[in-house]
This record gives structure tokens, sequence and C-alpha cells, in this order.
């Protein structure tokens, strides 16, 4: 199928993958228009060896050989500068591209199979919940894609760490399962941060605005027919948020609670509770899945309990803080 231009879900030791070939641009284009991605956001390449590189990025620098020798295969995507075999819908026009070797078998074997780089996005429809699962992949994009690998559950369950090295000096764009010190200490010397941890909007969270169509489903009415779930505003709280929860029960509202493990349930049918862990790594691994849950519950309202200000959390409050935009 990726070999003819078809768009495969695939695992990753991430989330689920949406994934074309990478060198053929009417594929990647499927892949935008089952999304409903905007054209302005480019996608990640998938190799299985260091080899598929040379059809992908432009230049392997050093740094760059460090960083892979350490954490490839792994959740880690680099910039760089794009090769001119990679089609512009890849890059949304610009001379860099991001590239990653995932540790997931399946991802693996598919991808040598292929004997293409793989381009893929996480594979749900454009600003919904990043999918850990087959289950949660068809939920948005059954009828849009060709097939689903189904293996399981994803070990990490957040998406990869995305460092730009055609910067100076190396900037994370995306926190992710590897954090900057780590990528700090290999490279020896400073990693910056894209965009400020800064502090979430408590007061209330607003509705992700609906997806944008590409222009291919502008074209192709067909690709515009899809269900439309509204989805439940997530409202972040540093303190109080049994308070909030009991308010809005209170109102008759319908509310899903990511609370700490160890807090007292409420006696509250308007209440879905999810106990979520007090460790990141845990608690990334089921944040996806607890919100699809909770999506599909059909709550009104999602509150959650703010994870601390530490390095540790700066992935889960980064997703976190786009939920709830
Ligand atoms: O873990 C992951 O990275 C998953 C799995 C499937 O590999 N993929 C994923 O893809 O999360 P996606 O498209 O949902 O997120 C890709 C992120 C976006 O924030 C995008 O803007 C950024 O990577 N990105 C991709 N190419 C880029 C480039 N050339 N320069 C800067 N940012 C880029
Ligand atoms: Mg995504």
């Amino acid at each position: 199928m990726l070999r003819s231009g078809g768009v495969v879900a695939f695992p990753t030791e991430t989330v689920y993958g949406l994934g074309a070939n990478a060198l053929d641009a009417a594929a990647v284009e499927r892949v935008f228009a089952a999304k409903g991605r905007p054209a302005t956001n480019p996608v990640i390449v998938h190799v299985a060896d260091i080899e598929q590189l040379g059809e992908v990025v432009a230049e392997w620098p050093e740094e760059a050989r460090r960083l892979s020798a350490r954490f490839w295969p792994g959740p880690l995507s680099l910039v760089l500068a794009r090769h001119p075999r990679i089609p512009a819908i890849v890059t949304a026009g610009g001379p860099t591209v991001a590239v990653r070797m995932p540790a997931h078998p399946v991802a693996e074997r598919m991808i040598r199979a292929a004997g293409c780089p793989v381009a893929a996005p996480s594979a749900n429809r454009s600003a919904r919940i990043s999918p850990t699962s087959a289950r949660h992949v068809l939920r948005m994009l059954d009828g849009r894609i060709d097939l689903v690998l189904d293996a399981g559950s994803t070990p990490g369950g957040i998406e990869s760490t995305v460092l730009d090295l055609t910067a100076e000096p190396p900037v994370v764009l995306r926190p992710g399962l590897i954090g900057r010190d780590e990528l700090s200490a290999v490279l020896n010397r400073p990693v910056a941060i894209g965009e400020p941890d800064s502090s979430v909007n408590i007061a209330s969270g607003l509705p992700v605005p609906p997806d944008q169509e590409s222009p291919a489903a502008a074209r192709s009415p067909g690709l515009q027919a899809r269900h439309y779930a509204p989805q439940a505003p997530v409202e972040c709280c540093r303190q109080g948020s049994r308070q909030r929860v009991q308010e809005l029960a209170a109102a008759g509202k319908r509310v899903g609670w990511l609370h700490w493990q160890g807090e007292r349930q409420l006696d509250d049918p308007h209440v879905e509770h999810i106990a979520m862990p007090r460790d990141a790594g845990e608690y990334a691994v089921r944040l996806y899945a607890a919100l699809h849950r909770l999506e599909e519950a059909g709550v009104e309202q999602i509150i959650v309990d703010f994870p601390p200000n530490e390095e540790t959390w700066l992935a889960i409050r980064d997703r976190l803080r786009r939920a709830s935009r």
C-alpha cells in the first residue's frame, strides 16, 4: 500500500502515526487530507536505518550522529537541512526536514518492507487528541485511510521530542519523552527550549477550534464527510480542582476529572473520575487514553490537576496546555 501511494496508520513507541511514502508528494497530500491538517504544518519523516537518511537530509552533522547513536531508534526527531528529493509538502515548503527512527518493531519492519522513508504525523484528525491505540485511530479516521496496523497500545504515550539542530544553539521545538538535560549531556552544550513554559490559563479552557479543511478536501466533498464530536473544553487547575468539579456538577454539567491518584472520589453521577499517576513517565503513557475515554463518555467539561513546575513534567504540561487552548 505504501509503495502504491496509500496511507497506513501504524504504531510507534510514542503514538500511532499516519504514514505515506515520504518521496511521493501525492501520497503525503492524502495524509494531510485525511487529517484535515493545514498545509503550513510540516510532518516528520521516519526511517528504519541510517542508510535511508541519504534521501531525506542534505547533511548529517557530527551532532546528529552523536544524538542518533545515543537515542535512535527512539522518540527523538531531528530537524536538519532537507534533501532535494523530499517534496515540499513534507516540509511545508521550508528548507528543513524533521526525521526520526522509531523504536517499535512493527514500525521498523513496515518501513523496511516498504523500502522508502515514511512521512507520518500522528494519526488523529488535526487539532484533536493523538491516538495511542488502533481503536483511537479508527474513532477519528475510519473511512479516510487505507489500513491500520494494530499492535495494541503504544508504550510511550506522548509524541517525540523535536530538536532543531539547524538553530544555534539547538532548540527543543516540542518537549517529549527525551528531556533537554539528556540532549545537553550528549551534545556537551546548552540546549534551548522553544516556547516558554508559560503558566496555563486557569480561569477558563477554550474549546479547540474546528478542523481546517485542506485544499484537497475542499476539492473533494466526500473527504469532508465526518461525524463531528464536539470536544469538551479542558481546564487546568494548580489547586482547587475538587471544588471546581463539584461546582460544575452541581450546575448539572457532566464533568471529567483527571485527578491525582489517592484523591477521594466524589459521590456524584455527573462526574467521570480518572486517577492519574504521580510519575511523569506513567502519566504520559495514560494521558491520551484518558482524554479519549472522557471524549467518548461525552463529558461537557474536563478538569485536570496541573502537574508541578518541574523539568520532568515539561512535556506533559505542554500537552495539557495545548489541550486547554
Ligand atoms: O512521536 C511522534 O513524533 C509522532 C510519531 C507518529 O512519530 N509524530 C508526530 O507527528 O507527533 P506530528 O505531525 O503530530 O507532529 C510533528 C511536529 C509538529 O509540531 C511539526 O510542526 C514539527 O514536528 N515539525 C515537523 N517537521 C518540522 C520541521 N521541518 N521544522 C520544524 N518543526 C517540524
Ligand atoms: Mg500531532
